[in-house]
């Protein structure tokens, strides 16, 4: 393999999340092919490449010289209308950032396949398909790896690797070590649905859907106690409004459907019904919130006692999900801790979080809310379980 700054690298898909990796792996002095069947989109994308170095230059974090050659290594390219990929041949790493439809990526790898060399790696940004599904029509899926990335991708440090079933151990290693030379942070990700992040998280959303469903509290409220008492950057309403609850809802139906409709991870009608009214956030104008000129954000309740309610709640089924995660080998404790705090900033690893509760604590919150629910949506980790009864802790364990 070609040592690493000189290894060439193709990126298919110019859109949000190609036009990122391909501004990070020019910054850190890889020749970029970025390519895109979508001409305006390739445009598009070395015109905001363009425009993030200037920005950078400006504040002094580039010189002109280094903005100037990092922008002449990436090489636009437009694919025509099948002529294959022969303009990513040459690379030693090509990422796929594609649109998200299974048989459209199945496709773009079998013609990837035929158009570079075999020692070539096949890299996929999928964030809710297998791996696995993805290459396994190919003659070689041992060369296919994810590289999940998160957006924006140059402010963004968290890469969730994910090895498919049959992927060469070294190409994964490859990818991680790439990663982290970007001064990314890499975590190994085993291949099941939503990887770390969009598994684990699902609680935060679903559970505090659930809460306002109950009367618990209204949406201001539970992202207020979200906020001040747990310490997330932003509560589960506010943070659906602006990923947009079209994309979240999709997101959450995806994992429930892929885990063969566990109740754990099913969805929220409330979310359905903001999503068929076109309430889909800060981009619609209106989600949860009011987001239009002039629009007055709703005054919590600020009750302390009320916020540790919900707070508890939600954490104890977070840690639920990451123990589990760590239970069924998804990830080892301490990538699960870095992914829920690089890539979605959580205030700290949920399993660290646990320690400090106790492990105890944490699986009395969740059998009580078995208890009163009478739903396998709560049932406790047989890890936690385990944890608890020894004593000891997660990290420490
Ligand atoms: P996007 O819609 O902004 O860009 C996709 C680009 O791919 C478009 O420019 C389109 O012209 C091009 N394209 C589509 N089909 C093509 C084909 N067959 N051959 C060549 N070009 C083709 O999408 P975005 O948001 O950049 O997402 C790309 C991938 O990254 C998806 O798999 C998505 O799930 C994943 N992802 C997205 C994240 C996000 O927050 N947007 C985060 C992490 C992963």
């Amino acid at each position: 393999m070609a040592e690493r700054a000189a290894m060439r690298i193709g990126v298919l898909g110019a859109g949000a999340m190609g036009t990122g990796i391909a501004q990070v792996a020019a910054t850190h002095g890889h020749p970029v092919v970025l390519a895109d069947a979508n001409g305006a989109a390739v445009a598009a994308a070395r015109e905001s490449i363009r425009r993030v170095f200037a920005r950078l230059v400006e504040k002094d974090r580039m010189t002109v010289e280094d903005a100037a050659a990092a922008l002449d290594r990436i090489a636009p390219t437009t694919l025509e209308d099948g002529a294959g990929l022969h303009a990513l041949a040459d690379s030693d790493l090509v990422i796929e950032a594609i649109v998200e439809d299974l048989a459209v990526k199945r496709d773009a790898f079998a013609r990837l396949e035929q158009a570079t060399r075999p020692g070539t790696i096949l890299a996929t940004n999928t964030s809710s398909l297998s791996v696995t599904a993805i290459a396994g029509q190919l003659t070689h899926p041992e060369r296919v790896v994810g590289m999940h990335f998160f957006n924006p991708v140059p402010l963004m440090p968290l890469v969730e690797v994910v090895p498919g079933l049959v992927t060469d151990p070294e190409i994964t290693s490859a990818v991680h070590d790439l990663a982290a030379g970007w001064k990314k942070v890499p975590v190994v990700a085993k291949d099941t649905p939503g990887f770390i992040v969009n598994r684990v998280a699902r609680p935060f959303y679903g559970e505090a859907l659930r809460m306002y469903e109950e009367g618990v509290a209204d949406m201001a409220t539970i992202d207020w106690a979200m906020r001040e008492v747990g310490g997330f950057r932003m509560g589960p309403f506010e943070l659906m409004d602006l990923i947009g609850n079209d994309v979240n809802f999709a997101v959450t139906q995806g994992v429930f459907a892929a885990f063969f409709y566990d109740p754990r991870y099913r969805p929220s009608l409330t979310q359905q019904r903001q999503v068929e009214a076109g309430m889909l956030g800060r981009k619609s104008g209106r989600g949860y919130y009011e987001h239009g000129g002039g629009a007055v954000a709703p005054a919590p309740q600020e009750d302390r006692v009320l916020a540790e309610r919900i707070v508890n709640r939600i954490v104890a089924m977070l840690i639920n999900e990451a123990v589990d995660a760590l239970f069924l080998g998804v990830a080892s404790a301490e990538d699960l801790d870095l992914a829920m705090t690089k890539g979605v900033n959580y205030p700290k690893g949920l399993l660290a979080w646990a320690d400090e509760l106790g492990a105890d604590l944490v699986l009395a919150r969740l059998e009580d809310l078995q208890a009163e629910f009478g739903e396998d949506r709560y049932r406790p980790s047989p890890l936690l379980r385990r944890v608890a009864r020894a004593g000891h802790g997660f990290l420490d364990g």
